[in-house]
């Protein structure tokens, strides 16, 4: 089973651009997967509680659970635009995320991992934690990065982080894949060397947060937004639910077969994800074998700098959508970035990218292959015509990029499978220019030879659809259809075989799929 989840989102404010490419990008490796044939689960979600949706809710005068609500079903309007097809939803308000959380904590205490004391310390507003002396600047201050930073004194639960920090050290030197990309992994282990003495406060008194999951063992506290926000990846997967839940056998999808992969933005492995999280399924009980791989993806940015409301630079996903088709977002939200990069957001590279690579090149490759079968032979493919190098050469060119689209999507490397793809349509239309169907066409004696060039050209035409389908669906599908590709929607990638269409086959009406990017610019520009 692969078992695959994304962050989930926070819904005190409205989706954005660096979330859509999270789902997006997850919603392609689940496709993938679906499509070799491996049996996946793909969950995301919503993280629904803490102090930042409770300071935003009272602002606006409404109670927090009509705030998140609202702001959820933008989150599920936007995924069903973008079609992400995910399998679970983990929404944390859900009464069955609340139980597995309460029981946990449970659990823990029962286990003497969770203790009582009082504690004074600053403690930052926007990012909901006591800071420490590490925290503070050059010049002894606390940045403007925590916002503000109020002095606290109070008694709360804690978690025995630091019991498990050592064993943290060991487990991420020993374990290859335990974070991607490897780089990464440095990142956490040099904030786990400055972080290793301390434990984690998990608990809120109720008078300053009353927004949470209430202690099971004390009513005067809720829990900590991260500790019950991270415990959705299990609770959601059924962890300690009941048989009739609704939520999935635990035992089936979490699994040291194929270790869970969390997909997280680079700003939540340190400290959430790398260090809380293990340590906390560490004190659950999981071993080394059931421990998720953490793929750490980078952000996008605008001229490089971070988006954000008080800069006004945030792209909002579905006024993109609408202004150049979905699958022209989808298409460049995982094309222009490296996964673990940091990529720069620019609408021209969107519209330059979907032109270049969809419109001109696949576009021209699609129009070919189609307009030219259906005009020449009636739409009707042959095989078995003598082959000529040119005709090996094309068919080595889609078995190269078949290999090293499988091995970038095998690396989580979307944008490199893409290039992949790229490099074969291009030779597709070099070899067509010099094969010249339409001059073939005009000497009957060459109609052999017109059929096996429009052959190699529908054939590669049929291979793109299915290996785009993960990033593309509905163009895939209509190319598919265009084809009428036998099998297409129930075949994996090992049926890639050179001959998906056979002799004989006749194919549909061609219609365009991508057409080209037009920007309406202002007169006398
Ligand atoms: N609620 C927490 C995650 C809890 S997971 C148990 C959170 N939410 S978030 O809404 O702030 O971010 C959700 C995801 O979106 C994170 O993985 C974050 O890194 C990602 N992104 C937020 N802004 C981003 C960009 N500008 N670019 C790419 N991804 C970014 O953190």
């Amino acid at each position: 089973m692969f078992y695959l989840t994304t962050a989930i989102d926070y819904t005190n404010g409205a989706p954005h651009i660096g979330h859509a490419y999270e789902k997006v990008l997850a919603d392609v490796l689940a496709r993938h997967r679906r499509l070799r044939g491996d049996e996946t689960f793909f969950l995301t979600g919503v993280d629904q509680h803490g102090q930042k949706v409770q300071q935003t809710a009272e602002r606006e005068g409404v109670e927090p659970s009509e705030f998140v609500a609202g702001v959820t079903a933008r989150f599920l309007a936007l995924w069903e635009t973008l079609g992400i097809r995910y399998d679970g939803w983990a929404a944390t308000v859900d009464d069955r995320h609340k139980a597995c959380v309460r029981a946990i904590l449970d659990d823990l205490k029962a286990k003497g991992q969770l203790y009582k004391k009082a504690h004074s310390g600053h403690y930052s507003v926007r990012q909901e934690q006591f800071l420490t002396d590490r925290d503070r600047d050059e010049s002894g201050n606390f940045g403007p990065e925590w916002g503000e930073v109020v002095l606290f004194e109070e008694e709360n639960w804690y978690f025995k982080l630091s019991e498990h920090t050592a064993w943290l050290k060991d487990y991420l030197e020993t374990t290859p894949d335990a974070v991607l990309p490897l780089f990464r992994k440095a990142e956490l282990l040099n904030a786990l060397d400055r972080n290793s003495g301390t434990d984690l406060c998990i608990s809120r008194p109720k008078e300053r947060l009353r927004w949470g999951i209430e202690l099971p063992f004390d009513p005067e506290f809720v829990t900590y937004v991260w500790f019950d926000a991270l415990i959705n990846y299990i609770s959601f997967a059924g962890y300690r639910a009941a048989a009739d839940a609704g939520l999935p056998d635990f035992s089936r999808l979490w699994t040291a077969g194929e270790r869970p992969i969390h997909i997280i933005g680079k700003d939540i492995l340190v400290p959430a994800h790398g260090i809380y999280w293990l340590c906390m399924l560490r004190a659950m009980g999981f071993p080394d074998t059931l421990m998720p791989r953490l793929l750490v993806h980078g952000w996008w940015n605008r001229s490089g700098e971070k988006m954000s409301k008080s800069l006004g630079n945030i792209v909002d996903p579905a006024e993109l959508a609408g202004r150049f088709g979905i699958e022209a977002v989808r298409y460049y939200l995982v094309r222009d970035i490296h996964t673990g990069r940091d990529s720069d957001f620019d609408v021209e590279r969107l519209i330059m990218l979907f032109n270049t690579e969809l419109a001109n090149e696949l576009g021209n490759l699609c129009n070919r292959a189609l307009n030219m079968s259906q005009r020449f032979t009636g739409g009707i493919l042959r095989t078995g015509g003598p082959e000529t190098d040119d005709d090996r050469a094309l068919q080595a060119s889609l078995a190269e990029s078949t290999a090293a689209y499988q091995a970038a999507m095998d690396d989580f490397e979307v944008s490199r499978a893409l290039e992949a793809i790229n490099r074969h349509v291009v030779h597709c239309n070099g070899y067509a220019e010099r094969m010249k169907p339409w001059e073939l066409n005009k000497n009957p004696e060459l109609r052999d030879r017109l059929a096996t060039v429009l052959y190699h050209l529908a054939e590669s035409v049929a291979h793109c659809a299915v290996l785009l389908s993960p990033v593309l669906p509905d163009a895939a599908s209509k190319l598919a259809a265009q084809l009428k590709l036998p099998g297409f929607g129930s075949f994996g990638l090992s049926d890639l075989k050179w001959g998906l269409l056979p002799d004989g086959h006749e194919i549909d009406k061609p219609q365009p799929v991508f057409p080209r990017i037009v920007i309406e610019t202002p007169e006398g520009k």
